[in-house]
């Protein structure tokens, strides 16, 4: 493992970049790996998103089940799924490790280092609570892109911001991302 390797999963759920702007955020601390489904393409070009990511980012066609983070013998300081759609969720919860994301967040449970998995959907239905609630049994942060306030957010950057420091903060790492409560 280099200082700090992180794998980051983005499925095909409204907010891609979300995951976008996490990646940038990770690799000015470490090496990112990173894999997106056919259907985050798909919807970051219809949401505007452009996919382009800083040199050094790592980036793993979802078929490589033998890209290193397939191993849980290739150590990460932490794994995110953002956004994270409620079909990968399932799969994840149910094990099905069918792709690089699916086997990476696999992985990230059986070897218990940070898992965080940012589903965004509303409103959720009992199948999508039962799976979430499984996943957090198994070790998993549940970390929903929810609206903000106290921070005092401006725009819907200040809201991805406050949603980004939280995946940080559940990743162990320092940032100014928002302010904090009483600071
Ligand atoms: C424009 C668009 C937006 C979508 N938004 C969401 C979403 O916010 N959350 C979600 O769970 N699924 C959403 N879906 C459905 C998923 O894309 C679909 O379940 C897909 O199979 C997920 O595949 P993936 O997990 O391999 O990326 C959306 C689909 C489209 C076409």
């Amino acid at each position: 493992m280099s200082a700090m390797d992180f794998f980051v999963g983005i499925t095909g759920a409204s907010g891609v970049k979300l995951g976008v702007r996490l990646v940038g955020e990770l690799a000015s601390r470490g090496t990112v790996h990173l894999s997106l489904t056919p259907q985050a393409r798909s919807i970051a070009s219809g949401e505007g998103v452009d996919l382009d990511f800083p040199r050094g980012v790592r980036v793993w066609s979802m078929e490589a089940l033998d890209a290193p983070v397939s191993s849980g013998s290739f150590r990460l300081a932490g794994t995110v799924i953002i956004p994270c759609s409620l079909g990968t969720l399932g799969r994840i919860a149910a094990g099905i490790s069918s792709n690089l994301i699916e086997r990476a967040a696999d992985v990230a449970l059986k070897e218990r280092w940070p898992l965080v998995l940012v589903p965004r959907e509303t409103p959720l239905n009992l199948i999508h609570l039962e799976n979430m609630a499984a996943l957090a049994r198994a070790g998993a942060v549940i970390l929903p892109p929810v609206l903000t306030y106290y921070h005092g957010p401006r725009c819907i950057d200040d809201m991805e911001a406050f949603i980004l420091g939280k995946v940080l903060d559940h990743l162990g790492l320092d940032h100014t991302l928002f302010r904090r409560w009483g600071e």
